[in-house]
């Protein structure tokens, strides 16, 4: 059974079956994510050495990908690497057992969404983004949101506040999986008959925002309540 605080709405029990959904989202969204990655840096290795067959290259989508191979590659890196430590930042038995572990990888997790952040920002509008102009504002606002959550995530545990630390941590990895959010709503658009486009479009703008809720939802259910204090 997970960990999962009460604030007395709902019983243990049904926080606990709310909680495994979640986290068996979470195992199959970092998943996708991470398959996402290594794809995109070996489509970009054999560009680069020449092996990539031309028919790939050529095509829109993969084209801004091989003519910017290390922006690609300065943001897909650090995406590994947030998609890999984001979660295990959440397992309490890790950091009750190992507090050093759990303060080390934090720091390299905010640097790498930092790196990410800034790289997505970017590339948002260099590439530029497939599909509507709207996209790369939305990539921008997710940017900057998932920057803003990480940075009050960390001023709070410099001043040792671990209730609000914890849901502004919980907000920033939420906005930041909502990468592949988007490719599983791009997935359902494409499986609904949306063309690539249109299914790509629509994911990119409602992908955030569901995944922004969700999070939200389990921060309000979670949170523990402030006794004697009003
Ligand atoms: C705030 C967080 C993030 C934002 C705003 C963001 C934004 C973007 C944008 C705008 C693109 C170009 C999309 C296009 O092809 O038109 C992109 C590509 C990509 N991003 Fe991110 N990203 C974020 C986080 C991550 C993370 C954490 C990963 C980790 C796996 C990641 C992996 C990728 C990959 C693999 C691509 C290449 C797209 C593909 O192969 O389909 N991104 N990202």
């Amino acid at each position: 059974m997970i960990n999962v605080p009460r604030n007395g709405v709902l019983s243990a029990p049904i926080l606990q079956v709310i909680g495994l959904i979640g986290w068996a989202f979470i195992v199959y969204l970092v998943y996708d994510a991470l398959i996402d990655a290594v794809t995109r840096a070996g489509f970009i290795s054999q560009s680069l050495s020449g092996e990539l067959h031309p028919q790939v290259a050529a095509h829109p989508f993969n084209a801004r990908y091989v003519e910017m191979p290390m922006l690609t590659l300065a943001h897909v890196i650090p995406g590994f690497l947030f998609m890999i430590l984001g979660p295990v930042q959440f397992i309490s038995s890790m950091r009750k057992r190992f507090p050093r572990l759990h303060r080390v990888s934090g720091y390299v997790y905010l640097l790498s969404a930092a790196l990410v952040a800034l790289g997505a920002s970017y590339i948002g509008f260099v590439l530029p983004i497939w599909g509507w102009t709207l996209n790369q504002w939305v990539s921008l606002l997710s940017s900057i949101l998932m920057l803003y959550f990480l940075y009050r995530a960390f001023g709070y545990i410099r001043v040792r506040n671990i209730k609000l630390h914890r849901e502004f941590m919980i907000r920033g990895f939420a906005v930041g999986l909502s990468i592949s959010t988007l490719r599983l709503f791009l997935d359902w658009g494409q499986l609904a008959g949306m063309d690539f486009t249109l299914a790509w479009n629509v994911a990119t703008v409602s992908s955030m925002p569901v995944t922004l809720v969700a999070a939200e939802m389990w921060i309000r259910l979670t949170r523990p309540v402030n006794r004697g204090h009003r």
